[in-house]
């Protein structure tokens, strides 16, 4: 069996190791008999399961006690709105925009209430970041959201934006645990899990307790963040096999070293592909130098003519899922936690091969 890089912007690479104890306990989970998927998530096993997860989230990312660690669902679309329906109140609040994903953001907060825009990268066709001295924050704003890596066209936030005492929250589906992080910077981070984290179906939100409170009339209940901190996130079924995998692979990133080491191999691994970029005229980045994303590199072939051979000559040697988002065309390799360098050097070797038989 020949496993494959597959650059996928999402589901994404599991760790290798995580997916052979998860096969290697699917019939019969530390000699229950069951599979996880088979435990109910109200016995020992399974909250066992669950406290252990969390735990050891809490040590990799050294989240503060005043934080509730919730396991939700949903995806991150879900929190587009349930941000807004819990935080937004009469005062409003600012969103940045840097792309696709904080404009669907926006569009669900505008349906809640009043949203400034704060900032925008469309000085550059928002292939940058905006500088931190062109944000303009409302000081009564009831929170600023950011997206501190947009997933579909590779720019990232190098900084984390100076709110002051008005509480930042944060996307971060395509970033979280990618390097380390000061979780009281945020007053919420939330992230959908098939990157970094584990499995498609888990949302994983960080609250500051101060923010736990009375959501706008008629939020349904599962909308509630009160329900799921008073629940433990266990209001209703969760996603119990996704927790316990998401489990398995934060323990992964403990044994390899933790966030540390997950910064220092991410960024290795991207700063080889960006200089393979720049030291190319056969390939392109159109993301400005001080905005490239770590986990998500967009490039294109200067002959666009050359997409389809590029894209079925990758697929066959291995490489999957360079093909870039529809919106914007071109390629796009995501680098997360779980994708090894010599995935990359493999990428960087088929261009190089490309480039010399089409360039
Ligand atoms: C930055 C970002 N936000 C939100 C989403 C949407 O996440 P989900 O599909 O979990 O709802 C994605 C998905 O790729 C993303 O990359």
């Amino acid at each position: 069996m020949v496993r494959a890089y597959n650059f996928s912007s999402g589901p994404a690479m599991l760790p290798e190791g995580v997916l052979e104890k998860v096969q290697s306990e699917l019939l019969s989970w530390q000699g229950s008999g069951m599979s996880v998927m088979e435990l109910s998530h109200r016995g020992k096993d399974f909250t066992g399961i669950a406290r252990n997860a969390e735990a050891t989230l809490r040590r990799i990312l050294d989240i503060p006690d005043e934080y509730h660690v919730l396991f939700l669902q949903g995806g991150a679309t879900s929190q587009f709105s349930m941000v807004p329906a819990n935080l937004l109140r009469d005062q409003g609040a600012d969103y940045i925009d840097t792309g696709i994903w904080s404009r669907k953001a926006i569009a669900e907060a505008r349906r809640y209430g009043r949203v400034r825009l704060a900032g925008t990268g469309e000085r550059c066709g928002f292939s940058c970041i905006p500088e931190p001295g062109s944000l303009e924050f409302d000081p009564d704003a009831a929170y600023v959201h950011y997206t501190p890596n947009e997933t579909i066209s590779g720019v990232e936030f190098s900084y984390v934006p100076d709110t002051s005492r008005v509480p930042l929250v944060a996307d971060m589906s395509s970033t979280l645990l990618s390097r380390p992080l000061d979780v009281s910077r945020f007053g919420l981070i939330y992230a959908g899990a098939q990157k970094n984290i584990g499995p498609a179906g888990l949302t994983l939100v960080l609250i500051h307790e101060d923010l736990v409170g009375e959501p706008v009339a008629g939020t349904p209940t599962m909308f509630d963040y009160r329900v799921h901190v008073k629940n433990a996130s266990m209001f209703n079924t969760p996603p119990t096999f996704a927790w316990y995998v998401a489990g398995e692979v934060f323990s992964w990133i403990e044994a390899e070293g933790g966030l540390e080491e997950m910064g220092v191999r991410n960024r290795r691994k991207a700063e080889k592909l960006y200089a393979h970029l720049d030291n190319s005229d056969f390939y392109k980045t159109a993301v400005e130098p001080g905005s490239r994303s770590w986990m998500n590199i967009t490039f294109a072939l200067a002959d666009e003519t050359c997409n389809s051979a590029f894209l079925s000559g990758s697929e066959a040697a291995g490489l999957k899922n360079l093909k870039g988002h529809r919106s914007v065309g071109g390629m796009r390799a995501s680098l997360y936690n779980a994708m090894p360098e010599a995935g990359v050097d493999v990428l960087i070797e088929y261009m190089r091969e490309f480039e010399r038989t089409h360039g």
